[in-house]
């Protein structure tokens, strides 16, 4: 898929080698994979933008069957690597129309996914796709940053926060509010040298998404602020939402 912003499969080709290092599994992973494996034990899952496996790989060791789609060749790559028991049927697609899969009782885009489709159509597209995928009472799960806090600063260099003395890493960001995107460029700066990650969100506002699901036929069941169940409200920064298909 060629677009104004570059293909997934161009930005993640840099971004593969190094992903797992920058974000590797940690406690969050776990309470997502808690979290996921609680609405359907044992149950099927696809995850939409795969990636390196970081969450389907540790969800198919608790027993469920996981399917993941990804549209970067080089991030399905790094999942082979990591997939030794090939524990996840990886797939090399499109995740705003996936087909030919069967059925789900769960499918989730977690860290931001559904924003990394830069049109409102590719979204809901993606959204009403997800829904036809899913059986009866099965559910989509979405994380994703609470948008009002995405374009809240005009800055142009944003600091991450500090883990040790050595290292310094900064978003540098563009945004466009008519489109809702966020361009940004994340910068690396430690002992091995510098990285650089680039990054595009078209980002969705939480009023937006129930509207997209709404329209596929999905009802809001739960949303929090964290996988642990933390309360949802105005002072949240990202949101976990659970769609149910009646
Ligand atoms: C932020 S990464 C998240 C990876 C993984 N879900 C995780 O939590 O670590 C986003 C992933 O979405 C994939 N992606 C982006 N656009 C896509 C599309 N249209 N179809 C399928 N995958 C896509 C990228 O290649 C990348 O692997």
């Amino acid at each position: 898929m060629t677009e104004r912003y570059g293909t997934a499969e161009d930005r993640y080709k840099y971004l593969s080698a190094i992903y797992d290092e920058l974000f590797p599994f940690d406690a969050d992973g776990s309470a997502t994979v808690a979290a996921l494996e609680r609405l359907a034990p044992a149950g099927r899952m696809l995850e939409l933008g795969v990636g390196t496996g970081r969450v389907a790989l540790a969800l198919a060791r608790q027993g469920c069957e996981v399917t993941g789609i990804d549209s970067s060749p080089d991030m399905l790559r790094v999942l082979e690597s990591n997939n030794g028991d090939g524990a996840v049927h990886a797939v090399l697609g499109d995740m705003a129309h996936p087909s030919g899969l069967g059925e789900f009782d769960v499918i989730y885009l977690v860290y931001n996914t559904l924003f990394e489709l830069h049109t409102q159509d590719l979204q809901v597209a993606c959204v009403s796709s997800a829904a036809r995928n899913l059986r009866g009472g099965g559910r989509l799960v979405i994380e994703a940053a609470v948008p009002s806090r995405v374009p809240a600063s005009e800055s142009p260099v944003i600091p991450a926060p500090f883990k040790d003395l050595e290292s310094v890493g900064l978003q540098i960001a563009r945004y466009d509010h008519v489109q809702q995107i966020a361009e940004y460029r994340h910068v690396f700066l430690g002992p091995d040298g510098v990285k650089i990650m680039p990054s595009v969100h078209r980002y969705v506002y939480v009023s937006e998404l129930d509207l997209m699901a709404t329209l596929a036929g999905l009802k809001l069941e739960a949303r929090h602020s964290d996988w642990d169940g933390s309360r949802f409200d105005a002072r949240s920064s990202r949101h976990v939402s659970v769609y149910v298909k009646p």
